[in-house]
């Protein structure tokens, strides 16, 4: 199928590793030209030099996306470089997992800051240029975590249930502008991230992280954690052409641990 992403304008945020990564080189592969934003400069290279290897046209802004100020130099950058901007991938998180009974309510606040609050910000500042050619793709990597609380995934449960809230509300506020607002919510996936978060545990039980990975792949229907790809391959559709007829939804990705609704 053709993604009919040639020449399109991207940002991805948490592009510089993980799914972000997969994200931008995906829509690359594509003929697309992406932005990816992060704070570390140096990933954000590296990933420019592949994505133009990739066949897209890489740009790096380099940004802690926290901090409203520089979220707005990062959209307008991009819409200074490109001449506009068609997609926006919001995949930007650091909330960290703890036992609820002795987490810091810091955390849940840090979780809030980047993901709930970065991914409505950014949103909010890109929809503007989308308005403008009457098209547009938001896409959210939420998680998992949003409908599946438990006493040790608090601060990413509730930043992952505030996007999927925002981004229904989102597409019911953009739909009648040409831009859809859809969310995937990845279960446990294959990057350095995962790998951090099972590190406590792994360490408790003096255990290798890469075993506690391998034993949570097998307790699932799908037999195995998601590879970051695999969530990119769903991204790319979801930020295409084709994608035309999908509104404020989420797209589960958790290898089948989800049962009913929410
Ligand atoms: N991996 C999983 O199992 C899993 C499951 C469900 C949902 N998710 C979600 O998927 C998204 C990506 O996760 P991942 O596993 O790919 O994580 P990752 O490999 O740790 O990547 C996180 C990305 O976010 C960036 N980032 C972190 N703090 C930032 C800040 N303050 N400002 C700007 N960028 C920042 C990181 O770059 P810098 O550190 O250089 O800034 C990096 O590019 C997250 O929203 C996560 O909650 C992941």
């Amino acid at each position: 199928m053709d993604l009919k992403l040639r020449g399109k304008r991207a940002i991805v945020t948490g592009g510089s590793r993980g799914i972000g990564r997969s994200c931008a080189l995906a829509l690359a592969r594509e003929g697309a030209r992406v932005c990816v934003t992060a704070r570390s400069r140096d990933l954000l290279d590296e990933v420019v030099r592949e994505i133009n290897a990739a066949g897209g046209e890489g740009h790096a802004a380099a940004a802690d996306l926290v901090s409203p100020d520089e979220c707005r130099r990062v959209v307008q950058g991009t819409a200074d470089a490109f001449g506009g901007i068609d997609i926006l991938v919001n995949c930007a998180g650091a909330a960290r997992g703890g036992d609820i009974l002795e987490l810091p309510a810091e955390q849940i606040d840090e979780g809030m800051a980047l993901k709930a609050h970065g991914y409505l910000r950014m949103s909010q500042l890109v929809i503007p240029y989308m308005k403008e050619n009457r098209w547009g793709r938001i896409v959210h990597i939420a998680g998992s975590a949003g409908t599946s609380p438990n006493r040790g995934n608090i601060p990413l449960s509730l930043a992952n249930i505030a996007v999927l809230n925002c981004t229904r509300a989102l597409s019911d506020a953009v739909s009648g502008d040409g831009i859809l607002v859809n969310a995937i919510c990845p279960g446990m996936t294959n990057t350095q991230r995962a790998r951090d978060l099972q590190q406590a545990e792994a360490d408790r039980q003096g255990r290798d992280v890469e075993e506690l990975l391998r034993e949570a792949g097998e307790k699932l229907p799908g037999g195995r954690i998601a590879e970051p790809e695999e969530i990119a391959a769903v991204a790319a559709f979801l930020a295409s052409e084709p994608c035309s007829y999908v509104f404020g939804t989420a797209v589960y990705m958790d290898g089948g641990e989800r049962r009913g609704t929410p």
